[in-house]
């Protein structure tokens, strides 16, 4: 089994992002950099980053949102950084979707895989509905939303590994569920509210981990990734 897990690259620091990633490619699936990276050092740093791991796919999280011309530009442009995941916020609607995930195909087998951002985790039901959308249960919203993300062409979505297993059955074998929010038996759980071990959140249906903080502020990385490895059965590399 290849490693599902993408360790999040969550830092500005050019020179700290650099020796994460290298320090972590032999034992990660793959590198996620954010919105907060790429302002700080753009398409220059996220190369810079990708060449001190260059086995490794990236999974750029931009989070798309705007007119549907303007997102496929942004597609296009991400395009020649090589992300094997690009996320989108599926609240631009279908016609977004369908641009982006059109501008998506026309790199052919090497294309960015289009990744949904159905609810933000920050957003509880009454935010839902300050914002306008109709008072419902998270849940029948975020299975809405990713709903209409693979009816309109996205390869899969983001979800809490509390959405897993609704989405996995929901959706079918083959869309990807791309799930922040683990944490390994015995570590902290930070700021996030609703965990789950790598373990559990992959058995629920998750095709994909994302994890930060449990790895790269252990004491030795190296060896926390090695054991959640270990802990999914995976080999080295390439999710
Ligand atoms: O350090 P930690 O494992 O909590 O990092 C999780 C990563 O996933 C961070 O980059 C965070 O921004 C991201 N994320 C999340 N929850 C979401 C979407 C993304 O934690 N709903």
């Amino acid at each position: 089994m290849t490693n599902p897990v993408f360790v999040a690259v969550d830092t500005i620091d050019l020179a700290e992002a650099k020796m994460r990633a290298r320090q972590l490619a032999g034992v990660v699936g793959g590198v996620k950099l954010g919105l907060e990276f790429f302002v700080a050092h753009g398409p220059e740093g996220i190369r810079a980053v990708m060449r001190e791991c260059s086995a490794l796919p990236l999974f750029l999280d931009l989070k798309l949102h705007d007119i549907p011309n303007t997102v496929a530009g942004g597609v296009r442009a991400a395009a020649s950084l090589k992300p094997r995941y690009l996320t989108i916020h599926i609240s631009g609607g279908p016609a977004m979707l369908r641009a982006a995930a059109d501008e998506a195909a026309r790199f052919g087998a090497a294309r960015p895989r289009l990744l949904g951002v159905t609810v933000l985790t920050s957003m509880a039901e009454d935010d839902l509905a300050a914002v306008g959308f109709a008072k419902r249960a998270m849940s029948e919203q975020v299975e809405t939303m990713a709903r209409l993300a693979k009816a309109n062409g996205l390869d899969g979505v983001i979800c809490s590994p509390h959405e897993v297993a609704g989405l996995r059955r929901a959706l079918g074998p083959d869309f990807v569920l791309m799930v922040p929010g683990v944490r390994p038996a015995g570590s902290d759980a930070d700021d996030q509210k609703r965990v789950m071990t790598p373990a559990d959140a992959m058995k629920a249906g998750a095709t994909h981990l994302v994890i930060g903080r449990p790895i790269y502020q252990a004491a030795d990385p190296v060896a926390a990734a090695k054991k959640i490895g270990a802990e999914l059965g995976s080999g080295p590399l390439a999710a």
